[in-house]
């Protein structure tokens, strides 16, 4: 009923060739694969000639972030219009490197997500507990906190264009990913959150993604958790093997 969401964020990696590379050699590997919604995330300086590579194919175009402001004076940043002008249609926002590297808040958040939602781009959400939030048994209320803050004042009908991705931060790049048990623990609770924000009919349809440490040898086991809806894929996005090996998985789970 929620169809698989497979999602590539490149992070601050690739360059020019290597981004068009990468995009082109998903856009071969992936062709055939339909049961199953992909898309990159390349840095924004390649979201116009990644876009030009994936144009024959089915795979979609994220941008890792946005900001909330239509335009003006805010050196460095980039608007919903930007992005839509470049085939963008999904945008990370809430990253775990930008909220604890970067230093982005909930307001913050909340705020690029209803812009983004306006303006038509669909935000990947990403919400996850530190390490030290785990082991102090704190994760469901962390968590909880941020969906809340995140979705704060968006109506039924804009939330349905956001997908909540769950990324333990503990588990991103360390090679540690969470157990499947762990992942669709709080993914279950993350629905049942969203069930009394917005009613089962929209909680049952939103789609909620795993992130961290995810590779080709544990994807049949996390996509196989009745609340795991899909992966947000850092590492082995990187590799057109990998990516396009966990995308086809998704496909048979
Ligand atoms: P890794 O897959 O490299 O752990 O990164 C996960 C992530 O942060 C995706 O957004």
């Amino acid at each position: 009923m929620r169809k698989p969401f497979i999602a590539g964020n490149w992070k601050m990696n690739t360059q020019s060739a290597t981004a068009v590379a990468l995009a082109a050699g998903l856009a071969r590997e992936l062709q055939a694969v339909d049961q199953v919604d992909v898309a990159v995330c390349p840095p924004f300086v390649y979201l116009q000639s990644v876009a030009a590579a994936l144009s024959a194919s089915s795979i979609a175009l994220g941008a890792q972030d946005v900001y909330f402001e239509p335009n003006g004076a805010f050196t460095g940043e980039v608007s919903v219009e930007m992005l839509k002008d470049c085939c963008v249609n999904y945008v990370i926002i809430g990253h775990s490197e930008r909220r604890h590297v970067i230093g982005e808040t909930d307001e913050l958040i909340n705020k690029k997500i209803a812009a983004a939602i306006a303006g038509g781009l669909l935000p990947i959400f990403c919400v996850g507990e530190l390490l030290a939030e785990r082991e102090a048994g704190k994760t469901n209320q962390v968590v909880m906190n941020q969906v809340k803050k995140g979705l704060a004042g968006l109506c039924k009908e804009r939330v349905q264009a956001v997908t909540i991705a769950y990324e333990p931060v503990w588990a991103i790049g360390t090679g540690k990913t969470a157990t499947p048990a762990q992942a669709q623990e709080v993914h279950a609770m993350i629905r049942q959150l969203l069930t009394e924000m917005y009613g089962k009919q929209i909680a049952q349809s939103l789609r909620i993604q795993y992130g961290g440490s995810a590779k080709p040898s544990n994807t049949a086991e996390l996509m196989a958790q009745p609340d795991v809806d899909g992966l947000l894929v850092g590492g082995a996005s990187l590799k057109v093997e990998d990516f396009a090996a966990m995308v086809k998985t998704a496909a048979k789970n």
